[in-house]
């Protein structure tokens, strides 16, 4: 069978005025992608060729975050709020240029799967010429409801227009819909606005294309994934709703958690088999842990790789550009970014690496510190294999400390340390024998008099 085309029409003009927010809707992050970006993911997942995104007025920063997102998407926009049809109508320009399929969702439900998206897909490639995306729920409260007779859907009613039968509903529109591409223009066509919002309702193209004769049908899909977020409360519903998913997924790939409900992750971390996360563990976007590692409790990561047996934490921070080598040891309060640490190398300690690369085998002490910043630009510390950098040591860089060198505690390195010497950079220790208790039985002398003498 020859590849179906498929253009996505992604709507996210809404105002989103719930969110009490600066900031446009779409672009809060659930698991520290935007809203917006999961939804573009799973379009990408189930293969559309062409993407469209419908923004409202005023929307740059949403173009601009598609853009990075999804490159090839082109953006339209709906200057005035006038319903879901009215949107889909703004994207005219890009169901101009024909496509077997047309899906339409929304960019505030972050839930949706791209398998889903691929079902609605196959249900109009097996003849249907509209296939809604519909759940079932306890609560329906707010959803347009889906009526079905047998497997024809003849109509969806939105809450408010609906009747006190059709409320009892409890199959829902999930607001995705596909259609045959060549249907949806004629239909929108014909959509009104004379309902409870005065909207245009994409809705409202079920009941046209019903009654023009179309086969018209619903395809089931989980609840969870008709999550839409309207308010901060919402929000924080889908945030939930997504961690407890990919705290699912990461253990039935082979992770152990000890608590998992406290551990946080983003779309795209990526565990390997037998990791252990301690509780309290947060990771940032970008980060790939490799197999057999060890997370202890209190740490935060984000944009680093972890390779196979490392051992991070407690309490560590791990900042982006991080690179850990197989078997390194990244131990309490210790801070990385944008550092590559060798296989076996250890940080235990009240560290900061900043800039810089840590050899193999390479032990940092407790207290050192990259000094990588002069308050303009930053500069790079490298240290050698099997080298020895002793506590409290500050490295000033640019500089590099070769292969097998050691660093005496309490060092501030300013120039390069060749490969097997010693480094000795701290003020020469001196003794001063008997001063200690000499300055004592003064002192103590003194107090006594001062207390002896008669009080004026
Ligand atoms: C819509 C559906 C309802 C479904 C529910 C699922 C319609 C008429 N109703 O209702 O059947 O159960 O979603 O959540 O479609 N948008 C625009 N421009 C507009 C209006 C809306 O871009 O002029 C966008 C919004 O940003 C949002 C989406 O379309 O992403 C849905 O709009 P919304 O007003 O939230 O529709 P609901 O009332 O929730
Ligand atoms: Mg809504």
């Amino acid at each position: 069978m020859p590849k179906r085309s498929c253009l996505a029409i992604v709507l996210a003009a809404g105002e989103g005025t719930r969110m009490k927010s600066a900031m446009p809707k779409v672009l809060h992050k659930v698991a520290g992608l935007p809203l917006i970006g999961h939804v573009l993911d799973a379009v990408d997942g189930m293969d559309a060729a062409r993407i469209a995104v419908v923004v409202g007025a005023d929307a740059e920063a949403v173009g601009a975050f598609v853009k990075t997102r999804a490159p090839n998407a082109t953006l339209h926009e709906q200057r005035e709020r006038l319903g879901t049809a009215h949107a889909v109508m703004a994207a005219r320009a890009a169901l101009a240029e024909a496509a077997d399929d047309v899906v339409v969702l929304y960019g505030d439900a972050p839930m949706v799967n791209a398998d889903t998206l691929k079902r609605a897909r196959e249900a109009i490639a097996g003849g249907l010429d509209v296939a809604v995306v519909g759940f079932r729920t306890d609560n329906p409260t707010g959803y347009g409801r889906l009526v079905m007779v047998g497997p024809q859907l003849t109509a969806i009613v939105e809450e408010k227009d609906a009747s006190k039968a059709e409320r009892r509903i409890d199959f829902c529109n999930a607001g995705i819909v596909a259609f045959r591409g060549a249907l949806l223009l004629p239909l929108l066509q014909a959509i009104g606005n004379d309902n409870a919002k005065r909207e245009y309702y994409l809705t409202d193209a079920i009941a046209l294309a019903h009654a023009a004769g179309h086969r018209v049908g619903a395809v089931e899909a989980d609840e969870r994934e008709a999550v839409g977020v309207n308010d901060r409360l919402q929000l924080s519903h889908a945030e939930g709703l997504f961690q407890k998913a990919m705290r699912e997924t990461a253990m039935e790939e082979g992770a152990t958690m000890i608590a998992p409900s406290t551990v946080w992750f983003s779309y795209d971390t990526r565990l390997g088999k037998d990791v252990v996360i301690e509780p309290n563990v947060f990771f940032g976007p970008g980060v790939t842990v490799a197999d057999g590692v060890t997370i202890r409790a209190n740490s935060h990561i984000e944009g680093a790789t972890i390779a196979s047996g490392a051992i991070i934490g407690p309490f560590a921070r791990l900042r982006p550009g991080t690179d850990i080598g197989p078997d390194a040891h990244i131990g309490n309060f210790v801070e990385v970014k944008n550092g590559k640490i060798g296989e076996g190398a250890k940080a235990n300690h009240l560290t900061y690496i900043g800039d810089a690369e840590i050899g193999a085998k390479t032990n940092i002490g407790a207290g050192t510190i990259t000094a990588n910043y002069d308050g303009f630009d930053k500069y790079r510390t490298v240290v050698g294999k099997g080298a020895s950098i002793g506590s409290n040591t500050v490295l000033v860089a640019p500089v590099n400390v070769g292969d097998g060198a050691n660093v005496a505690a309490g060092s501030v390195i300013t120039r390069d340390v060749p490969a097997d010497a010693l480094a000795v950079a701290r003020g020469r220790q001196e003794e001063k024998p008997g001063w200690a208790k000499k300055f004592r039985e003064r002192r103590q002398a003194e107090k006594a008099a001062k207390k002896a003498a008669p009080k004026p």
